[in-house]
């Protein structure tokens, strides 16, 4: 038997990927941004096994088995490692063993957190060893298991190019500066709810291609700008811009999901009272200090500095006290000790 463990943090997008133009190849319609978080906290971790003795592919998340074979996404990457492998011409075990893989989260699966950005970078990543895949670029397998995923590959801040062709191939994640470029950059996860959410991002973002008529202006006219100008934010290491674009997609992305017919309603009345509060701590402060941002869920991340945080936690504890029921709870800061994925 042969074996791997990897883990692989989670990305937060700070301009949302939401919409494909090709649902088989996962080719998104417009290009998105991103931070990848600190493993410390938030992360993802697999170990794959192959062996002549094992008769069937088998998974287990978080403790429990999934189908392994009925799942279309897992097999085409399967499937396209065994190829690079082939191609690259690995030899460290027969391609035909099976596998079995076990995978866990961290952190709530499936309640907005990008947990299958993690899952499946990690799953490529930890496949790509066991095969010994090394030459490859492999963001663009990990996007054919999810989308968001393709930026988890690469540690700090990174951009998932949208790309032109048809066989997806220009379509990969690019690091657009490296974690050490703003290490004071902090986020804190706040944990509203922790519960499944009821309308998946991928079916979510099908409904909004199908029927939103918004979504078209803000693919193809806001998106290109604002990427331009967060990249040029984030270089020059401007908090203020890069909060104010990271604030402004992330309502726009949502006044989406609301345009979208039926409409998708990701954040609840405390999400609402966050955005709330983010403005109100800003306009205090007298500039923009702390940016919010919300995925296909109610849960909040706040992106600010270092010097932040403590003044931003102990405000939030008394405004937001956590009433320790089940579905409440806030997640301390993550400070984003950017990192790509490894081995465990
Ligand atoms: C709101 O990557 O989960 O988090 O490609 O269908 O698996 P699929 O979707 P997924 O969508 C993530 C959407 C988002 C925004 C983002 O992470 O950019």
């Amino acid at each position: 038997m042969i074996s791997e463990t990897c883990i692989a943090p989670v990305n937060i997008a700070v301009i949302k990927y939401w919409g494909k133009r090709d649902e088989e190849l996962i080719l998104p319609i417009n290009s998105s941004l991103s931070m990848t978080l600190s493993t410390d906290q938030m992360c993802a971790k697999t170990t794959a096994a192959a062996s002549a003795t094992f008769k069937e592919n088998r998974m287990w998340l978080n403790g429990e088995e999934v189908p392994f074979e009925g799942n279309p996404r897992m097999q085409k990457c399967l499937d396209a490692l065994k190829r690079l492998a082939e191609a690259e011409k690995s030899k460290r075990f027969p391609l035909e063993w099976k596998l079995h893989i076990c995978s866990e989260n961290n952190f709530p699966t499936a309640a907005g957190l990008a947990s299958s950005a993690a899952g499946y970078a990690c799953l490529v990543y930890t496949l790509a060893n066991l095969y010994g895949v090394e030459k490859s670029e492999l963001s663009s397998i990990a996007r054919q298991g999810s989308g968001s995923a393709c930026r988890s590959i690469y540690g700090g801040f990174v951009e998932w190019v949208a790309g032109i062709k048809n066989d997806g191939s220009d379509s990969i994640a690019i690091q657009v500066q490296p974690a050490l470029h703003w290490p004071e950059m902090r986020v804190l996860i706040l944990v509203v709810n922790d519960s499944r959410k009821k309308t998946s991002s991928t079916n979510g973002m099908l409904n909004s291609v199908n029927t939103s008529d918004l979504i078209k202006h803000r693919a193809n006219v806001c998106v290109p700008q604002r990427i331009l100008q967060i990249k040029e934010a984030i270089a020059r290491k401007d908090f203020k811009t890069f909060g104010e674009i990271t604030m402004r997609d992330s309502n726009q992305f949502h006044a989406i999901c609301l345009d979208t017919y039926p409409p998708c309603a990701y954040m609840n009345d405390t999400s609402h009272a966050i955005v709330n509060f983010i403005h109100q701590y800003n306009e205090t402060r007298g500039d923009v200090k702390v940016a919010y941002t919300f995925d296909a869920g109610p849960n909040a991340c706040l992106y600010l500095l270092e010097e932040e945080v403590a003044n931003v936690l102990s405000l939030l504890n008394k405004v937001f006290p956590n009433d320790n029921s089940e579905n409440s709870e806030y997640v301390k800061g993550i400070p984003i000790d950017l990192q790509k994925v490894r081995p465990a």
